[in-house]
């Protein structure tokens, strides 16, 4: 029988080493697109998508998370004497948003460790998991996890989100081959090789952000050895997987950003601002100011 996909785990308790030194003593799914932290978009991916209880993974040094998405009734009324009661509204709804289950990894040994750390949470269910610092927008229709929840629905296999990537990024990412070709976006994982060099590299599709699973993971994850970086990585487990279940491999729609990377963080900034209508006009014009100095 077919389960119904209730859940969704964003993990968030990585060490952040590539955003130092503002992720020193805050978590790098905290950093504001312009005013809205990363994993408030993850939050609302989820909840689009239909998902009813959010489990967050998190370290014990990084509680401002928990902190960001509970209650503040002090600070609701100090907003509301102050007449912002459009700003207390929005800081309310924070608690309100989602069904937020945290569950603390408290050793950082990799990505593969914290999803095996929600074993208890997610008892026998099919799960998305949603990285929390790949944001991936698609404006023109269902979000990556809602598509990746029908091609569930129809295929009843595990799903990876993946996109081709520039062989510039290719070293940055888990690399996979296919056993056949890709047909409609969707295509069956053969082997999976993680951060080749490129002329290592077996394609350029690359492993970014979105997994759905099922429980049959965590008995994998159990067995699954320390790989590259000493840490468990969740592609080495996907990859003995995929030798006896079929793994779906999935081309989503949507625009990905990497926030958890510099550069990748800036994009997003710039996009977002540029989308909104509050900023749109001043942030072109500042750009068309620095072009025009630059000629
Ligand atoms: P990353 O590899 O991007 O996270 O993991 P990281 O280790 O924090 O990154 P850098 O390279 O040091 O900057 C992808 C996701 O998995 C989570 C991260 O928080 C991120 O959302 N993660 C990673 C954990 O929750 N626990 C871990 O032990 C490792």
């Amino acid at each position: 029988m077919q389960q119904n996909i209730k859940k969704a785990v964003i993990p968030c308790a990585g060490l952040g080493t590539r955003f130092l030194p503002a992720t020193k003593a805050m978590a790098k799914e905290m950093l504001p697109i312009v005013d809205i932290p990363t994993l408030q978009y993850q939050i609302k991916e989820a909840i689009d998508a239909g998902l009813e209880e959010i489990i967050l993974i998190i370290s014990d040094a990084k509680e401002e998370i928990k902190k960001h998405f509970s209650r503040d009734e002090n600070f609701e009324n100090y907003l509301i004497e102050k007449g912002k009661q459009e700003e207390a509204n929005l800081i309310k709804q924070l608690s309100t948003m989602a069904k937020i289950t945290y569950v603390v990894q408290k050793e950082q040994k990799g990505l593969g460790h914290a999803i095996l750390c929600c074993k208890e949470v997610i008892k026998d269910e099919p799960f998305v998991v949603i990285l929390g610092d790949d944001l991936i927008i698609n404006e023109k229709g269902d979000n990556v996890s809602k598509q990746m929840i029908d091609i569930y629905r129809e295929k009843h296999c595990p799903i990876i989100g993946c996109q081709n990537v520039k062989e510039s990024e290719v070293s940055k990412y888990g690399i996979m081959s296919l056993k056949g070709k890709m047909e409609n976006r969707i295509g069956y994982l053969l082997d999976m090789v993680e951060k080749p060099k490129l002329e290592e590299a077996p394609s350029h599709l690359a492993c970014l952000g979105r997994y759905l699973l099922t429980s049959d993971i965590f008995k994998i994850l159990e067995n699954t050895k320390p790989g590259k970086g000493g840490e468990i990585q969740l592609t080495d487990a996907i990859k003995s997987w995929c030798k006896y279940q079929d793994v779906i491999v999935y081309d989503f729609i949507g625009r990905r950003y990497d926030v958890g990377d510099k550069y990748g963080y800036v994009e997003a900034v710039i996009d977002f601002a540029l989308k909104r209508d509050d900023m749109k006009e001043k942030v072109l014009n500042h750009i068309k100011e620095i072009l025009s100095k630059k000629e």
